[in-house]
Formats: structure tokens, C-alpha cells, sequence
């Protein structure tokens, strides 16, 4: 798509003429296959301007010494993401179906919370948890836009336009959500549409987040006092950072770059990447970096500590390796083999076989403890965020011709398709426990015994943790503990293969229909859309209140008059960027944003790769 200008007539001509020699040039010395790239527009077009240039004015105390250019050169050709074939059977209703329920929620922000970040969904309220920025606004202006729903989406632009990001709702602001959610959300609505107020609201926000990294080593601040950074006072990196805080801005920042020609943001967040590099083999499990980093160091640390996981505060660190390969059609080497050291890392020590009823073969991430002589000690967590995992060894293994990564993808979606149909609404909760199978690769039949000793066992170790004294689960009248086993079971409502449910809430999360979408766009099996369609029904009948959707407090529960369990009240603004459009682009055309020109950031922003 070309990038609307404002042009009169009279430059038309010789402009569109001018267009088209290059084209052919173009044509002429790249063969087949010409890259649908956004053109990078012009300065003036997003330029931030009086308000909006605040960020870009405050005086900077430590600039860097110099700031890489992006790399330029030939993109790599890789093989395409998406499959050649896909079923037949039209998904119109599905699809319709989908939109229905964002336009219900769409509605009811636009009437009861217009401009706050979320809606609250039951008592019509509203919040403002990520800085009166209007979260739910922005993060939907890509949906609205896929969704056809051009009408809303030119409203929802306009009052977009007028967000102040000079002041904040909040004392402490999350640099990555705010990343993820606000620069994000803008980028994509601009690859998308071409608008140009869109790309000027990214430059803004990405003037106020690159003030973050304004500290004596470059390294950001992850939880920023953006008031103290607006009154221009000298800020220092913490010496504690989440690998997902610290190491998911590279997306984002390269976009940015790339689409304005201005590298800063780009030199920012490689400087993340290349501490990450330097390190991957030093840590404790090389391939893979534990839980948090030390930005404070002249070198940043991301080589020393014992917990090593793909969920929960480190995922998109992950996410990002492929994606910025993808992003940036491999002109930096460097990110392909960060991930493939990564993925085989992951795949020999984090993800198991779990026990289940049906001797399902579907594989779970877990965390793996490094104990001081080096041994290992895989703790079998299962989390709904881990579930982006089946989506990035997809999207890593067509990418990188790693067939191997495609088997690996697919157990591991099946593994989140297991686990909702586990749970009696067919949702799935936030965490939990499963028991892995004896010996990896080996016999994995169902044994319903080891599995309730790894009930009473792990509850055992839960109690633990509040209550040394109570050990009623070894109680010598019931040697194999089956009796203690069925109480903790019918207690806890624990279905078969399940051994203990942490978090039992389900919280509108996208990672597993944004997998199941992955898997389907690489491998066209239909039995995927199947499985996406009995996600989306369980949901939406879970979760659905008059006005839009709620989180809920308990997934095993039958709580209200309608057999639903009980509303939390709150909508985060991904069940609209996310959740509901990978459900609806499951059963979309293959062609609607394709992966082979797309790629989505963690928020489900898709971003126009450089493609050859
Ligand atoms: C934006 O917020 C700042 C700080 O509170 C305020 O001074 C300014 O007037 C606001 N701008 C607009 C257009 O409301």
C-alpha cells in the first residue's frame, strides 16, 4: 500500500512518473518479487510539533557517544510462513460471530468509558491503569481497522490525536507496556491504514519512552518516574530488570526507526540486544537467560541467576528473536542465531510430556531450576501466557527452515487445546501444575496413582510454604495417599492430569488463540479452525456480561445463576487487541494480514516486514 500524500495535481504527474521508473528498476534488478513496503514518508509528516514535541525537548544528561545507523543491505530470502492450501469450508458465520463480540465491547467503551484505558464490564465503569492514555482506544485502532469497521476507526484516530502524553495518571509508568501497547497500537494502525497522525503519535511516544533510557549505562528504566523525567532530573537503570521488560522494546524501536529514517531508536534497544548476545552462553543454562538482568552495570548483566522460564516475565524477550529477523528481513544475522540457540535450549530442558487420561502427546513449557553444581530441576508449571510458544516455533521453524521446530509447534499447541478442554467451562486458568511423564521420550501411559501422588505431593509443598506443621498427606492409614489424593482433588476440583491449580483465573488472555492462528496460517490443518472455534464459544460464553467481557475469578467454578463463573469486573485492552483479532483472523482469508508480509508485536500489533 502507498503512502497518501497530500499532493496537488500539478506535482502529480511527474511524481507518479518519477514512481514508476524506479519501480521498474526496482523490478528490474530484484526479479520476482517486489516488497510490499509502506514508503517511508516524509519528516514533515510526523515531525512532533509544539505539545507534542515535550519529550523530544527535555534536556538529555547523557547522551550516547553515537548511535548506530540500521542495517541496510539485501534482505535475506526467506521461505514463506504461511501454508499453500487451506480448507475449503467458508468461516463467514465464525468470523461475523467474532466481530459481534468486538463490537458489543467497542460500543460500550465508546459510550460508558471513552478515553480511559479500560471499560470495567460489569459495573459500566472505568479505570485507568496504564495512564489515562486511553489503552483500550489505541490498542484497538488496528482491530477497528481489519475488522472493516472504517467509521469507528476515523473517530477513535481523531480522539487519539488529542492524548497528552505529557502527563500521566500514574506515579510509576511500565516503559513496557507502554511500548507494547501505546507505540505499538500506533505503528501497526499506521502500517495499516498509512495515516499519517497515527505515525506522528508513535514519534511521540517513542520521544517520551526513549527518555527513559537517559541513564549513565543506556540501559532503560523499566518501572520509570515519568514525572521526575519530565522536570529533566537525573535518573539511574535499576540494578533488577524483568528479561521480558528489558529485552521486548526491539520491535517496536526498530519499526520506528525504519518507517522515520531516525536510528535512535533503533541504536537503543540493539545495545539491549547485544548484552543479550554477548551473554547467551554464560549463563547458567546457556541458550537461555535467566529470569532478570542488572541494567545498572556499565555492562549490563544477563548472565547471573538460577530460574530460567518462557512464561511469565520473560516470554516476548523470546518472541522477539524471530520477529525482529522476520521485521527486519534478516539484515542482522545476529537474531536468528540467538533464537535457535534459544528454541534448542528450551526444547531439551523447559518443555515436557505431562500425564494425561487420553495419553495426549502435546508438550508443556516449564521452569527449570540451576542448582549451584549445575544440576537441573524442571518444575512442571504450566501457564495460559506460555502458550504464545506453539505460535513462535512455528513462526521460527517455517522461517528458519527448522522442520523440526514444526512437530515441537504443533504438540505444543495441542498442549493449550488440552488444557482448555480440561477445564469444565473449556477454559483454561492462569497457572497450574501437571504431572511429567517418567522419563522424557519413554513410556507416558496414563497412571492414574502417580498422578494423585503428584497431587498430594504438590500440595503438600504448596501447604509447605504457609504451614510446616500439617502433613496430613502422609497419614499412615492411607500409605498411597489415595484417600488424601480424592479429598484435595474433589476440594480443589481438579480434572484428571491436573495436580494443583495455582491461579485459577482466566483474565481474557490471547496466547493460545494467537497460536492456534500461527499454526493454522503455517500449516493450513483444519482441524485447527475446529479448535479455535471451540476456544472462542467457551470464552465468550465465560466471560460475557451485558455490556462486553470480564475476567473471572475462578475457571473451575460454576458461580452464577447461568452456571458462569464469577465476573472480576475487568476488561485488560488485550481481549480487543488481541484475543478477539486472532479469532477473527483465524477465520479470515489466509490473505487478510499474512504472515508472509506481517509480523505481530506481543501485543498483536502487526508491523510490515521488509521482504524481498
Ligand atoms: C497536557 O498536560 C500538561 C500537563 O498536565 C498540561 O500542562 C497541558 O495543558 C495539557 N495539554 C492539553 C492540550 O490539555
Amino acid at each position: 500500500m502507498l503512502f497518501a500524500r497530500k499532493t496537488g495535481p500539478a506535482t502529480l504527474i511527474p511524481g507518479v512518473a518519477i514512481l514508476f521508473a524506479v519501480y521498474f528498476l526496482y523490478l528490474w534488478r530484484n526479479g520476482d518479487r517486489l516488497a510490499v513496503a509502506t514508503p517511508r514518508p516524509a519528516v514533515d509528516d510526523w515531525q512532533p510539533r509544539g505539545q507534542a514535541a515535550f519529550w523530544r525537548n527535555v534536556p538529555v544528561h547523557y547522551p550516547p557517544s553515537s548511535i548506530r545507523p540500521l542495517a541496510t543491505g539485501t534482505p535475506v530470502r526467506y521461505p514463506p510462513i504461511q501454508a499453500t492450501a487451506f480448507p475449503a469450508q467458508p468461516q463467514d458465520a465464525r468470523r461475523q460471530a467474532v466481530k459481534q463480540v468486538f463490537a458489543k465491547c467497542w460500543r460500550s467503551y465508546r459510550e460508558l468509558a471513552w478515553g480511559a484505558d479500560e471499560l470495567t464490564p460489569v459495573s459500566g465503569g472505568r479505570r485507568d491503569p496504564f495512564g489515562g492514555w486511553a489503552a483500550t482506544l489505541v490498542d484497538s485502532l488496528d482491530t477497528l481497522w481489519i475488522m472493516d469497521m472504517k467509521a469507528e476507526f476515523a473517530e477513535a484516530v481523531a480522539a487519539a490525536e488529542a492524548i497528552n502524553f505529557t502527563h500521566s495518571t500514574l506515579d510509576q509508568v511500565n516503559v513496557f507496556e507502554t511500548n507494547i501497547r501505546f507505540l505499538g497500537g500506533f505503528l501497526s494502525a499506521f502500517d495499516l491504514s498509512g495515516d499519517a497522525r497515527l505515525l506522528r503519535k508513535a514519534v511521540e511516544v517513542g520521544d517520551m519512552l526513549y527518555k527513559a533510557f537517559d541513564t549513565t549505562t543506556r540501559m532503560p528504566i523499566t518501572r520509570w518516574d515519568i514525572r521526575a523525567a519530565a522536570r529533566g532530573e537525573r535518573q539511574a537503570a535499576p540494578a533488577s530488570v524483568l528479561l521480558a521488560e528489558i529485552g521486548s522494546l526491539s520491535l517496536e524501536f526498530t519499526r520506528l526507526s525504519m518507517l522515520t529514517g531516525d536510528a535512535r531508536w533503533f541504536d537503543a534497544a540493539q545495545r539491549i540486544a547485544d548484552a543479550m548476545a554477548a551473554q547467551q552462553d554464560s549463563t547458567a543454562l546457556p541458550g537461555l537467560w535467566p529470569l532478570t538482568a542488572d541494567a545498572a552495570q556499565t555492562r549490563p548483566v544477563f548472565d547471573a541467576g538460577s530460574l530460567f522460564t518462557l512464561g511469565a516475565m520473560a516470554d516476548s524477550a523470546y518472541e522477539y528473536l524471530p520477529k525482529m529477523a522476520a521485521l527486519l528481513g534478516g539484515r542482522l544475522p545476529g537474531y536468528q542465531a540467538m533464537y535457535e540457540k534459544a528454541a534448542d535450549a528450551a526444547a531439551r530442558h523447559n518443555l515436557f510430556r505431562p500425564l494425561t487420561p487420553t495419553d495426549a502427546d502435546i508438550l508443556v513449557a516449564g521452569i527449570v531450576h540451576v542448582g549451584e553444581d549445575g544440576s537441573t530441576e524442571l518444575e512442571p508449571q504450566a501457564q495460559h501466557l506460555a502458550c504464545f510458544l506453539g505460535g513462535m516455533f512455528a513462526l521460527g521453524g517455517r522461517l528458519f527452515g527448522r522442520e523440526k521446530d514444526m512437530d515441537v509447534a504443533q504438540r505444543l499447541v495441542d498442549g493449550c487445546i488440552w488444557s482448555y478442554k480440561a477445564l469444565p467451562h473449556g477454559v483454561m486458568p492462569e497457572t497450574f501444575y501437571l504431572a511429567p511423564c517418567p522419563s522424557p521420550g519413554g513410556d507416558c501411559r496414563w497412571d492414574e496413582a502417580a498422578w494423585k501422588r503428584e497431587v498430594v505431593r504438590r500440595a503438600g509443598k504448596d501447604k509447605k510454604e504457609t504451614d510446616d506443621d500439617d502433613d496430613d498427606a502422609n497419614n499412615d492409614d492411607d500409605p498411597t495417599g489415595t484417600a488424601a489424593a480424592d479429598a484435595i482433588i474433589a476440594e480443589e476440583r481438579l480434572p484428571p492430569g491436573i495436580t494443583a491449580i495455582t491461579d485459577r483465573r482466566y483474565v481474557l488472555r490471547p496466547e493460545a488463540a494467537e497460536s492456534v492462528f500461527v499454526l493454522y496460517r503455517a500449516t493450513g490443518r483444519a482441524e485447527l479452525l475446529e479448535a479455535a472455534w471451540a476456544m472462542f464459544e467457551a470464552i465468550d460464553a465465560a466471560t460475557t456480561t451485558p455490556l462486553a467481557n470480564s475476567a473471572v475469578h475462578d475457571v473451575t467454578e460454576a458461580a452464577d445463576a447461568d452456571g458462569k463463573p464469577q465476573a472480576a469486573d475487568a476488561m485488560e485492552s488485550f481481549w480487543m487487541a488481541e484475543t478477539l483479532k486472532y479469532f477473527y483472523l483465524v477465520f479470515s482469508e489466509p490473505g487478510l494480514v499474512s504472515l508472509d508480509e506481517f509480523v505481530f508485536n506481543t501485543e498483536a500489533h502487526p508491523f510490515r516486514r521488509l521482504v524481498r
